[in-house]
């Protein structure tokens, strides 16, 4: 349990590091916390700058999901612990130690923390967040409906696991409490409405 508690310690630490915060100051952009929908995530960064800087959010967010818990699992700690460590990796994407605790939806970092469950599941998450951005224009709806389903995929897949991505599931869900309220009013901001954010 202590080498748990530890490696959540290190997760949110890794977490804490925000990727499109640093990213823009880089680049050169307006800070994503208070530029287009005032959140430091990928999904943002590219309405404010974007592909490459996009990008280059995404893979970091992704890693500080997949680095922390990855080397938990390789540390033979159990599911449902590794679940709490993904947990704190999002926790520090939400609650940045060092970007005064305003942080993103932890979308990138909670899939990065399932990756290692394997890249069928990956496949899978990726593709139902595709076709849903495809179909209806708006990231975080396929944010929603990828994490939605997600703990159907890995019951599919891998079961041991189900209980630990409904934890991360549910926590992403909840994260994007203003996103439901502007897609039920139709103020959300398409992917491709780059700049024209609808308050
Ligand atoms: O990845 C975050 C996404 O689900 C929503 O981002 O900027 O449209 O609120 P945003």
């Amino acid at each position: 349990l202590s080498l748990t508690l530890l490696m959540m310690g290190v997760a949110y630490l890794f977490g804490s590091l925000s990727s499109a915060v640093l990213i823009c100051r880089l680049y050169g952009l307006p800070d994503p916390r208070t530029a287009g929908s005032q959140n430091p995530g990928a999904t943002n960064v590219y309405r404010i700058g974007g592909r490459v800087p996009a990008l280059l959010v995404l893979v970091m967010d992704i890693l500080k999901g997949t680095i922390p818990v990855y080397a938990s699992y390789f540390m033979a700690i159990e599911p449902v612990y590794l679940g709490l460590i993904a947990i704190a990796a999002c926790l520090g994407h939400i609650f940045p130690l060092y970007f005064g605790f305003i942080g993103g939806k932890a979308v990138a970092t909670a899939f990065g923390a399932m990756l290692p469950i394997g890249l069928d599941l990956a496949g899978l998450l990726v593709l139902s967040w595709i076709v849903t951005v495809f179909l209806v224009g708006y990231s975080s709806l396929g944010a929603i409906v990828a994490v939605s389903l997600a703990p159907i995929f890995t019951w599919l897949i891998k079961p041991l696991y189900t209980v630990p991505v409904a934890m991360l599931s549910l926590l992403i869900i909840l994260r994007h409490k203003q996103n439901i309220t502007r897609l039920l009013q139709g103020t959300e901001s398409k992917i491709w409405d780059k700049g024209k954010i609808k308050e």
